[in-house]
């Protein structure tokens, strides 16, 4: 677990002027967040919201969980490998690390890695009540907020469902996926 300094533990007196005192208050300010899914697979929806949320906070965790209520397509580490191609692939800024949490409720994880916040996409109000009640348990829990972040209004028709669909039935998901994930899908190992 890395711990997180407290502020109120640190006498600020002898900082008052010049460099220490600016990278103190940068390491107050840091924030990790963490931008939780199935990723099954992961779509050119969430690689927008993780893109804004690399632009606006200082780490991203972008966290394969297992969704009990979903029959799932692909394995959780082939899930986090295709992310961090097309992470690499989009050449999204910002610090990034993709990994999965298997064992434990979501904010088990935020709280090992200090991260303070949870980023989810909205595509719609459909995603608002399915997020709202999560979000405030979470923050029951363990005290982490939940930032809902509104991806490009083009991708807002774009899920893992739908591209699971299309992609057993024979369709093009590319439209709809990074590069990695529609070349990954047509290859001969996955049925
Ligand atoms: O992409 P999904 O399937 O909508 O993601 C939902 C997910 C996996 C983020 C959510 O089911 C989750 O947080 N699962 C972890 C278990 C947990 O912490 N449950 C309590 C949250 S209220």
């Amino acid at each position: 677990m890395r711990p997180r300094r407290d502020p109120s533990s640190r006498d600020l007196s002898s900082h008052c002027h010049g460099p220490v005192t600016l990278t103190y208050y940068r390491e107050l300010m840091s924030r990790i967040a963490v931008v939780p899914g199935s990723f099954d697979p992961v779509t050119l929806g969430h690689l927008d919201v993780i893109g804004r949320a690399a632009g606006i906070f200082d780490e991203v965790h972008v966290l394969v969980v297992h969704n009990p209520g979903k029959t799932a397509l692909l394995p959780i580490a082939q899930r986090v490998s295709l992310i961090e191609q097309a992470v690499r692939d989009a050449g999204l800024l910002g610090s990034i690390t993709v990994t999965s949490w298997t064992v434990g409720l979501l904010v088990d994880y935020c709280t090992e890695v200090g991260a303070s916040v949870i980023v989810k996409g909205i595509r719609s109000q459909v995603d608002v009540a399915y997020e709202t009640p999560m979000a405030i348990v979470n923050r029951d829990l363990a005290g982490v907020e939940t930032v809902f972040m509104l991806p490009n209004p083009a991708h807002a028709h774009v899920s893992s469902s739908l591209v699971r669909q299309v992609a057993a039935l024979g369709g093009d998901v590319s439209p709809y996926v990074p590069t990695a994930v529609s070349d990954f899908l047509k290859s001969p190992a996955v049925e």
